[in-house]
């Protein structure tokens, strides 16, 4: 598939790195930077427009405080394709800026309503899409859309780099998958614990 990553911090650059079954394409809000950083991880890279233009699959690796400006920028170039998002809608304090009602999820897929959205990869922390696998297990994928479509990407994908992948049912349940990003993160930072653990659905008959 050709994906475009929007973002080149720390998600967009280990999911270019991870994603070798596929052409990927990063795009930053300074295209020069995205061909660089592109060039440095050995994937295409240039402008945000370019990479919504050019791309089949589009993941949202920006924070959510910075939606409306791609938002803008993309305009309709989304439009037909698939929108994978894994923002965590978090205000400086690391508490949701929004929940419980609504979710960044369904808003992404409100505002491209003409794209397949599926909230995927949120609760993943980043190093972890290189090593998915914890004792033996693989860290569970959970992903919800309304699109059929998209969910077969996002579980591609997410298997492709070694996770379980769980259908979490329709994109309203990107509210149950926020907060439960934020409990990880509660778990990993403020715990015992450290980031070296993952969520893993066990089930009697799976
Ligand atoms: N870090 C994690 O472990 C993790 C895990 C799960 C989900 N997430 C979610 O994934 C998203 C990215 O997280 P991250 O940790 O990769 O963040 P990050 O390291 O801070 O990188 C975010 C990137 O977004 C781009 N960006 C920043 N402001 C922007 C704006 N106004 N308009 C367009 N692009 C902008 C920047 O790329 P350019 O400078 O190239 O434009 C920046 O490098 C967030 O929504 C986060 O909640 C993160």
């Amino acid at each position: 598939m050709k994906i475009s990553i929007i973002g080149t911090g720390r998600i967009g650059r280990i999911l270019a790195q991870q994603l070798t079954e596929h052409e990927i394409f990063l795009g930053s809000r300074d295209g020069e930077n995205g061909a660089r950083i592109g060039s440095e991880l050995g994937v295409q890279g240039g402008s945000i427009v370019d990479a919504a233009q050019w791309c089949e699959v589009c993941i949202f690796a920006f924070p959510w405080f910075a939606f409306t400006d791609v938002e803008r920028a993309v305009g309709d170039l989304l439009d037909g394709k698939i929108i994978i998002d894994p923002i965590n809608p978090l205000r400086s304090t690391g508490s949701l800026a929004i929940g419980h009602k609504w979710s960044a999820g369904e808003e992404v897929a409100r505002r491209f309503h003409r794209s397949g959205v599926v909230k995927a990869f949120n609760h993943i922390y980043y190093t972890h899409f290189a090593d998915p696998v914890f004792n033996g297990q693989a860290a569970t994928v959970l992903y919800c859309s309304n699109d059929d479509k998209a969910k077969a990407v996002a579980a591609q994908l997410a298997r492709e780099m070694g996770f379980d992948a769980v259908d979490a049912g329709p994109i309203k349940n990107a509210r149950l998958l926020e907060p439960y990003a934020v409990l990880w993160m509660q778990l990993a930072f403020t715990t015992q614990h450290d980031v070296e653990l993952a969520f893993r659905l066990i089930g009697r008959n799976r």
